[in-house]
């Protein structure tokens, strides 16, 4: 099988794919009344099984990296068995998991040993009565606890994750970049992105990260190179700090050219843009081990439709009512 293209020569290293829906916390910007089971009770996430075919389809068309998403991927009690069986894909040389941190102090040398590369954790504030109020859940300390566990059990780097958000943390950067100094940790401003439920949270919080970039640049940060499974941060480097600072905007002309990604929802939809897609449905092709001609010529057919970019300029959001089905 030849590797995933697109209509322009967007090539597809990197899967990000979703274990599950459900999710504990209830940040502001995404699931501000708490994980609510959509549709059908009882969904079914897809299998150990699916995972696998699933995986492994991916890798025979050039896929090199996979990112495990949720809502929490952690909160899958087979979480540690999925690791290991994405790691043992044949091809896959970096598997990574965004997660809110709740379960890392508890659980992150178990997923070490499992075959875990690499980790982002999400922490928007590093005040523990703000992170409280943003994330619904009183767990600063916990998920401080386990980025510490993280190192412990021999991460050298932790990526972290904050949403930028105007009057919230959009004037903390000098208490992240102490945080930084003296920590291998990528910490990464996220632009807030506008989904169908979180129009007035928007409006009243979206902040551009030009102007974090701005006081970077002024501060002699420097921008480096991007490697082709990277994701979409600008990282800037600094040589009195052992941490990096990364900017992800979505709203920045061109944002989309260098996409290098797919995704695949938890219930084993194939969406070819966070935003405005119905999303492609794969799971009747993951049912037996000797589908997966068929799995890839359905992947490499949807691929044609997907567009330049997204249409989040014009407020058009797609299907997209929040992040939590997706990840992020
Ligand atoms: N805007 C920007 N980022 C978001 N995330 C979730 N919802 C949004 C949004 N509306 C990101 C957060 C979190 C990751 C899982 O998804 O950065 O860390
Ligand atoms: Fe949960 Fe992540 Fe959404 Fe926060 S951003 S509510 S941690 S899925």
């Amino acid at each position: 099988m030849s590797q995933f293209i697109d209509a322009f020569a967007r090539k597809f290293y990197y899967l990000r794919l979703s274990v599950t829906d459900v999710c504990n916390f209830r940040c502001t910007y995404c699931l501000p009344d708490g994980y609510k089971p959509q549709g059908v009770t009882n969904k079914q996430f897809l299998t150990l099984d699916e995972i696998r075919r699933l995986t492994a389809a991916f890798a025979a068309a050039g896929t090199e990296k996979v990112r495990l998403t949720g809502g929490e991927p952690s909160l899958r009690r087979d979480f540690t068995d999925i690791i290991a069986t994405v790691k043992q894909t044949p091809g896959i040389r970096q598997l990574a998991v965004t997660t809110n941190g709740y379960r890392l102090a508890r659980d992150v040398a178990q997923w070490r040993a499992a075959g875990l590369d690499a980790i982002n954790v999400s922490v928007d504030a590093l005040d523990a009565r703000q992170f409280h109020a943003i994330t619904g859940q009183d767990k600063f300390h916990q998920v401080m606890a386990g980025i510490d566990a993280a190192f412990s059990a021999g991460f050298e780097k932790v990526k972290v994750n904050a949403v930028l958000m105007r009057d919230l943390n959009d004037h903390s950067l000098h208490t992240f970049l102490a945080w930084i100094k003296t920590r291998a940790i990528q910490l990464r401003f996220i632009e807030l992105m506008e989904t169908g439920e979180g129009s007035a949270l928007f409006r009243r919080h979206h902040v551009s990260g030009e102007v974090i970039r701005q006081q970077l640049l002024m501060q002699g940060w420097q921008l480096q190179e991007r490697g082709r499974s990277d994701g979409p941060a600008q990282v800037f480097r600094h040589p009195d700090y052992l941490g990096e600072i990364g900017l992800i905007m979505p709203y920045e002309k061109d944002f989309c050219t260098h996409c290098n990604r797919l995704r695949v929802s938890a219930v084993g939809n194939l969406h070819l843009c966070l935003f405005g897609d119905g999303g492609v449905p794969l799971r009747d092709l993951l049912v037996q081990d000797d589908q997966q001609a068929e799995l890839q010529a359905r992947i490499a057919h949807s691929l044609g439709e997907k567009k330049q970019t997204h249409f989040l300029h014009q407020g058009q959001t797609g299907i997209t009512q929040n992040l939590s089905f997706i990840g992020g």
